[in-house]
């Protein structure tokens, strides 16, 4: 079996980078009429190219085929003079899934904080997203943290 690449998402990944994120987003009920505007979409993909922006992309590229990304955020942490790493998506196709994909897109990610001396990676996840935490039960620890969020009007 061929091994995935896992490398930064470039210029010209643009329609599968796309194509990926419509089918994570979907996932989360974002599709129809809640699907991100195009202005969003094409913000994001214009922050992931931009070297001055805190914001990353990985992809898996199997068999010249992107079958996964996955996108991270380092921002400052006020317990620690190191930045901290926010990974706020993971997603491998449908085909590609139990291959370890989702599990080298999050260790590439690990690389990258190692060469930038960012020392931890954080995420959420639903509880009831098995699939996903199959695998994060077993590269971290679950920390028992409940997420609240409020809508500013
Ligand atoms: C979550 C997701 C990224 C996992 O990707 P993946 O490529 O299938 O993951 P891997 O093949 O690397 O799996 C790694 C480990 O997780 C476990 N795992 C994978 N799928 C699982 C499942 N359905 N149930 C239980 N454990 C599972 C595997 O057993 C594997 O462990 P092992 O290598 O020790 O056997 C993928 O299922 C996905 O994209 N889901 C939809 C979007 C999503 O939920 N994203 C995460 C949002 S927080």
């Amino acid at each position: 079996m061929t091994e995935p690449v896992i490398r930064q998402v470039e210029q010209a990944d643009k329609p599968e980078w796309q194509s990926l994120w419509a089918a994570y987003n979907a996932f989360y009920g974002r599709e129809g009429d809640t699907a991100l505007s195009g202005e969003i979409v094409e913000t994001i993909w214009l922050r992931l190219l931009d070297e001055a922006e805190p914001v990353y992309g990985l992809v898996a590229e199997l068999d010249g085929k992107l079958v996964g990304l996955s996108h991270f955020i380092f921002h400052r942490n006020m317990i620690q003079i190191a930045e901290t790493c926010y990974m706020q998506d993971l997603f491998t196709t449908g085909e590609a899934r139990g291959r370890g994909v989702g599990r080298m897109l999050m260790s590439g990610i690990a690389d990258i904080c190692r060469e930038r001396g960012v020392r931890d990676i954080y995420w959420h996840t639903h509880e009831s997203n098995q699939p996903a935490r199959g695998l994060y039960d077993r590269v971290a620890k679950d920390t028992k943290f409940t997420v609240y969020r409020k809508d500013i009007d």
